[in-house]
């Protein structure tokens, strides 16, 4: 009878103890260091038995102290592997447990951020960075031997994180009608904050403004958008205009950015002028690629044309019942999240600003060897 009733309390009292960590599990703020206690402990977890694989942001990224990616489990809660946890709480844990440490590439400099004391050999270290090499400062060379994984909107990353990707998926589009693009008054739009630039679109665009008017809005110009680069800002572009000038800052290899994408979302057609392969990275017959013509001249020619055959515009929007753009970090982090759960692999980066650049630089196109020079002489 005794051992019997002794019995029925530990059973009570356990199952009180799995209601209590069961609940615990669910806070969504359940610090590091509990998610670590338990599962080396080895007791089964809510996710599984996996060990929660934990994330550390040493540095900010710009305004963001979480990479704009954000903290905790929640944000791994789409991903085929969800057992990872993110913080930028540095004494969550002592800093060699985090399986993961993540750096703002050209924000990081010892003298400002210090160096995590420890390291574990089965840490990853990860270069992030979402400027073009060209906008990457030279410090970065003080980091050789220390990054094990990349994280960059570069196809060869560890990690890809892209400005924006497609997905393939029908969707029920109804393009605007030729009437629709007709009654918009204007041609062609800029918004742009740097007026001087590697890519130096500025003189590209001065090229383009002799045969074709362009309004430049944003800090180069005397004309602005109520807040520049707001939701507004887009409704009101893609109301009154038939193009945008998605031109990058430095012409870099798979260099892409929201410059592209947000304008995606509209409706809207891109010219586009940069680096990376749009017939890849940008939905088929989405854009017109400033490359593909022989002077500046016959590009303009081409966009008069379809500013007068609204029909043939049109076709430029097609894409769109056959594709969504995405820009979320989602699948980044999920990417990031899955490779903490493989066996290690070591991974070192003995020279980043070669892997960045490219031996010789050739990851960017600068205007020193005149592409651009021989481009605009022809116009
Ligand atoms: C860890 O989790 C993944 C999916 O999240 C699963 O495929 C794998 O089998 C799990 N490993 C163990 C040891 O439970
Ligand atoms: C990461 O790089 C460091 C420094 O080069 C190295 O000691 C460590 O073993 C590497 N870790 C992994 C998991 O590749």
């Amino acid at each position: 009878m005794v051992t019997f009733h002794k019995l029925l309390f530990t059973i009570l009292g356990l199952l009180i103890a799995t209601i209590f960590l069961l609940s615990q599990y669910r806070t969504e703020s359940t610090p590091a260091q509990t998610l670590i206690k338990r599962s080396v402990d080895g007791k089964p977890t809510f996710l599984g038995n996996n060990v929660t694989k934990t994330i550390l942001y040493w540095t900010p990224m710009f305004q963001s102290p979480h990479f704009y990616l954000g903290t905790g489990s929640k944000i791994f809660e789409k991903c085929a592997y969800k057992n990872c946890y993110a913080t930028y709480v540095k004494n969550e844990l002592p800093v060699e447990k985090f399986h993961a440490i993540m750096f703002h590439a050209v924000e990081y400099q010892e003298k400002l951020f210090g160096k995590p004391q420890k390291r574990n050999p089965n840490q990853f270290y990860i270069f992030s960075n979402k400027e073009s090499p060209v906008n990457t400062p030279s410090f970065i060379k003080d980091f050789n031997n220390f990054y094990n994984w990349t994280m960059t909107y570069r196809l060869d990353s560890d990690i890809l994180r892209p400005y924006g990707f497609l997905i393939k998926k029908k969707t029920d589009y109804e393009l605007p009608t030729v009437e629709e693009i007709q009654k918009r008054p204007k041609k062609i739009a800029w918004f742009v904050s740097n007026c001087k630039t590697s890519s130096q679109r500025e003189l590209l665009v001065n090229e383009i403004q002799k045969e074709i008017h362009v309004d430049v809005y944003g800090k180069c110009s005397a004309l602005h958008c109520e807040k520049d680069n707001t939701e507004a800002c887009y409704d009101k572009m893609e109301r009154d205009y038939k193009f945008y000038l998605s031109f990058e800052n430095s012409i870099c290899e798979d260099y892409v950015t929201e410059k592209l994408y947000n304008v995606l979302q509209r409706n809207i057609v891109p010219i586009v002028y940069g680096g990376a392969d749009y017939n890849t990275l940008a939905p088929p017959k989405s854009v017109i690629n400033v490359m593909d013509f022989m002077s500046v001249k016959d590009l303009v020619k081409h966009i008069k044309y379809l500013d007068s055959h609204p029909e043939k515009y049109l076709k430029f929007l097609e894409w769109k019942k056959d594709y969504i753009v995405e820009t979320s970090s989602t699948r980044s982090l999920c990417t990031l999240c899955q490779k903490l759960h493989e066996p290690i692999k070591q991974k070192i980066y003995s020279d980043i600003t070669k892997w960045w650049a490219g031996k010789n630089k050739n990851k960017c196109m600068v205007n020193k060897n005149g592409f651009l020079d021989k481009y605009l002489l022809q116009s």
